[in-house]
């Protein structure tokens, strides 16, 4: 059984040697030198790869994401028919995606962007005391990253609320779903967080309508996916100030543009979808996992719904 892999070349000798450490058996062939296409029959991909290519593997059984989200395993043409798809559930990636939500909720929260403007011109004058206790914190998507950056949020005094596509319950959270769910929640989010799948419900979530229903002066954060921002509604409502600032580590598309309005934003802050990185060493014991299922015929783990898209 040879296994595909798929994202830079750099990256990917680090996977080879990853998952090699644990499976020295393993037959990894690095696109685009892959060999008889027969003998495919797993692919671990990351974005920049052709879907259509992965139709010339006549055996190929399972598809794995190098991330958390599996949108680029899904957009059209999406995998092929009888191909199951799994995603990367890793302490790691949780953890990261944790701090980088904590830095900018505490960023916002403590008037950081204020305070760097006022340090450029010198000024000594002190803002209103900021109060964690009223400002709340709502999350788009509480799936593995959404449920521990609320809970983060939450273990620091924040009052936190999310929203699902269907019901959900967490401690200590204030859940909401469903589109009537979203409008009742929107209006109480002092800071939005997006960490949603991208799916093409999902798609454009953030858009002129939606942002008018937070709070006037209301901050985003999105560590999801570029295509959950209408991008041109977002620097609309900056300009006008219902929205304060936003810090966006993903984009649509990728990498952004050298011309792109956010890059010289004064109230938006970029990141190269950084905040939250795949480390091959830790997510290797996983993959090796699903492979020696595959090879077995045995359960396999992480599977994505394929019709839910997540
Ligand atoms: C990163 O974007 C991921 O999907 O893990």
């Amino acid at each position: 059984m040879a296994v595909l892999l798929s994202t830079k070349p750099a990256v990917m000798e680090e996977w080879r040697a990853a998952l090699l450490a644990l499976d020295p058996t393993l037959d990894i062939r690095l696109y685009p030198e892959v060999g008889a296409p027969q003998d495919i029959e797993a692919a671990i991909c990351w974005t920049s790869h052709d879907l259509a290519d992965l139709r010339r593997y006549p055996r190929l059984r399972l598809l794995i994401s190098m991330g958390a989200g599996v949108d680029h395993l899904l957009r059209p043409p999406g995998p092929p028919p009888g191909v199951a798809v799994a995603r990367l559930k890793d302490e790691l990636l949780t953890t990261a995606m944790g701090e980088w939500v904590l830095l900018n909720v505490l960023r916002f929260h403590r008037q950081d962007l204020e305070y760097r403007d006022q340090q450029r011109q010198r000024i000594w004058r002190e803002l209103p005391a900021p109060e964690t206790a009223r400002r709340r914190v709502g999350f788009l998507g509480l799936g593995e990253l959404g449920a521990h950056a609320a809970g983060l949020c939450r273990s620091l005094g924040f009052p936190v609320l999310g929203w699902t596509r269907t019901p959900r319950s967490l401690p200590g959270v204030e859940c909401f779903h469903g589109p009537e769910g979203l409008a009742a929640m929107l209006p109480r989010c002092d800071i939005l967080v997006c960490l949603l799948p991208l799916t093409p419900q999902t798609r454009g979530i953030l858009n002129a309508r939606t942002l008018s229903l937070l709070p006037r002066g209301a901050y985003v954060i999105n560590g999801a996916r570029g295509g959950h921002v209408v991008d041109a509604d977002l620097l609309a409502a900056l300009e006008s100030g219902q929205v304060a600032a936003a810090a966006l580590d993903v984009f649509d598309p990728e990498p952004l543009p050298p011309d792109h309005p956010y890059w010289t934003h004064p109230r938006v802050i970029v990141t190269p979808h950084a905040a939250s990185i795949t480390i091959p060493r830790s997510v290797a014991p996983q993959v090796v996992e699903n492979l020696v299922r595959l090879r077995e015929g045995r359960p396999l783990i992480h599977l994505v719904d394929l019709a839910r898209g997540y």
